[in-house]
């Protein structure tokens, strides 16, 4: 594979992304946004973009917006060069490498996109504005690219429900594609924070995938079924902080009232150690 264009201000992916455009008949763009770190779930991503597109543009971008004031903004991995190397690998196009005056030349900016009350919810609740930096960043970059298609993980579900809504109320004219989240062998969702790990803490932070499976098997018996499959997983490692179990409808993200029958999205998030992990999946409550 042939090395990515590496653009690292708004000016230089434009004029990148007009070029390929510029090329052979009508080109689809692709971009899949990161904040870097990458491992085989962001590279799934690209791969997908690979798929359905013929020119793949990976962002790199670790967005203060839409961390907290004590999240793990300073502490957050960073590996621009081996990103890089691994995305030629797969054969993206371009890698959009903004610093942060570059997306932010006047500070963080005034204007932002909020999710409405979804956005507040869950990691909304347990991250305020993290949501409003997300749906702030993703605007911008697909402005600055103008994709025809932008590639997300379902690992961040509620990341994904949230820009998929704001695609739809505001017009962006992008499609978004969703693909599944990738594992290692004992169920644990890929994550760039699993780095952070001690062996003791990446052994039981896999109970959050054991958890979200004894609960997809007790769904078909109701609600309070459901969760508490979960929660007697999760109880069962004291080396894990349950920041919340939830059952939502998939199409509204809404919690579903007792007695709900049909497709939900059952969702965790946890901390071990100070790594805070999400995952959830689909199930059919009966
Ligand atoms: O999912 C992420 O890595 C980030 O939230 C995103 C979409 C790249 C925006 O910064």
């Amino acid at each position: 594979m042939s090395e990515p264009i590496v653009a690292p201000t708004i000016a230089a992916v434009r004029s990148a992304v007009r070029n390929a455009r510029a090329g052979q008949g009508d080109r689809r763009i692709a971009l899949v946004p990161t904040m870097g770190a990458l491992h085989a779930g962001h590279l799934a991503l690209v791969e997908r973009a690979r798929d359905i597109a013929d020119v793949v543009v990976v962002s790199i971008f670790v967005n203060p917006l839409q961390f907290g004031q004590n999240e793990d903004l300073s502490s957050y991995p960073r590996s621009l060069e081996r990103d890089v190397a691994a995305l030629a690998d797969v054969g993206a196009d371009i890698v959009f490498t903004p610093t942060e005056s570059e997306m932010y030349p006047n500070g963080p900016s005034a204007t932002r996109i909020t999710g409405g009350a979804a956005a507040g919810m869950l990691e909304g609740a347990s991250r305020r504005g993290h949501f409003e930096g997300v749906l702030t960043v993703v605007a911008k970059l697909l402005h600055i690219v103008g994709p025809d298609v932008v590639v997300f993980g379902q690992k961040d579900a509620q990341q994904v429900f949230l820009v998929q809504r704001m695609v739809r109320d505001l017009d962006f004219p992008v499609r978004v594609e969703v693909v599944d989240t990738v594992r290692d062998e004992d169920g644990l969702a890929l994550s760039s924070r699993n780095a952070r790990f001690d062996p003791r803490q990446r052994s039981v932070a896999r109970t959050v995938h054991t958890a979200l499976e004894a609960a997809v098997s007790a769904a078909d018996r109701g609600i309070d079924a459901c969760v508490a499959a979960a929660q007697s997983a999760l109880m069962g490692e004291p080396l894990i902080q349950l920041d919340y179990l939830a059952v939502v409808e998939p199409g509204t993200f809404q919690p579903v009232d007792d007695g709900f029958r049909g497709k939900v999205r059952i969702l965790i998030a946890a901390r071990v150690g100070d790594v805070r992990l999400i995952d959830n999946d689909l199930a059919h409550l009966g």
